[in-house]
């Protein structure tokens, strides 16, 4: 596989085109920010570790039946995917109340939630990726009735095999984001990422709240540590991953 040139540079991954034009490589980068690129730095070893994660929940997601973009890791630190126009939405789903949700509800870190929450942001740096009502993502044409009804059916069947997925790794799923892709026959895939930079994840059996977190949170709120977590993390998804061959 030749990699052509840059398509696209985010935060987290550089995306690049390849001879083929229905397949990108996407690369991982170890740089990290937080709330709106107002927060800068690096987490070693991340590339490797959230690319290694993604890639595992994408072919057990796979496995039961959800379209993803994964293809395959021709390095550790990068992936295969299938070419898709990403809907400009952060979907958000939620099982128990933790940042911009304890913000803006009062609700108290750590409430169970009855339900699982869905909920959809607009991914607009500029902006600062709002919260959208339905009305609101409909207004801008971001996505069709359609869309959303099938993409917060999958957010929530993706929740729950991830929820249990999780659990068998001794982790408390909180929350997560997804993004969403059409591919060129406007089939909707789940793409980006899946890692603990897009997800809140809390060891199981420790209560204490600073010592629970395994995901970015140690990065946004300076608790050290942080490239231990996300290792651990992966370790315990491999092991998970092998348990259930
Ligand atoms: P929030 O509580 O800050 O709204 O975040 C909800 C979840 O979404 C949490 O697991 C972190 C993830 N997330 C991202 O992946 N990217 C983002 O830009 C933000 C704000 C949150």
């Amino acid at each position: 596989m030749s990699v052509h040139s840059k398509l696209y540079e985010g935060k987290a991954k550089i995306l690049y085109t390849t001879d083929d034009p229905e397949v990108l490589l996407a690369d991982f980068k170890d740089d990290a920010t937080a709330f709106n690129a107002q927060k800068r730095g690096s987490i070693l070893g991340k590339g490797r570790i959230n690319c290694s994660i993604a890639s595992q929940l994408f072919q057990q997601l796979e496995l039961s039946g959800i379209k993803t973009h994964f293809i395959d890791n021709p390095q550790p630190h990068q992936m295969r995917v299938k070419a898709v126009k990403i809907l400009p939405l952060e979907v958000v789903v939620r099982n128990i109340a933790a940042g911009s949700l304890c913000q803006q509800t009062g609700l108290a870190l750590g409430t169970v939630l009855k339900q699982p929450l869905v909920e959809f942001y607009y991914k607009n740096d500029q902006l600062g990726d709002p919260l959208l009502t339905r009305d609101r993502l409909l207004l801008m044409e971001l996505a069709t009735a359609e869309q959303v009804d099938e993409i917060t059916h999958l957010a929530l069947q993706i929740n729950e095999f991830l929820k249990e997925f999780w659990l068998g790794c001794g982790i408390t799923l909180v929350d997560f984001k997804l993004e969403f892709g059409l591919d060129s026959q406007q089939q909707i895939l789940l793409a980006d990422e899946i890692s603990p930079d897009t997800c809140r994840l809390w060891k199981t059996t420790e209560t204490d709240p600073n010592r629970r977190v395994l995901d970015k949170d140690r990065f946004r709120k300076d608790l050290g540590n942080v490239e231990d977590a996300y290792e651990e993390v992966l370790q315990r998804v491999l092991q998970a991953v092998e348990t259930k061959k």
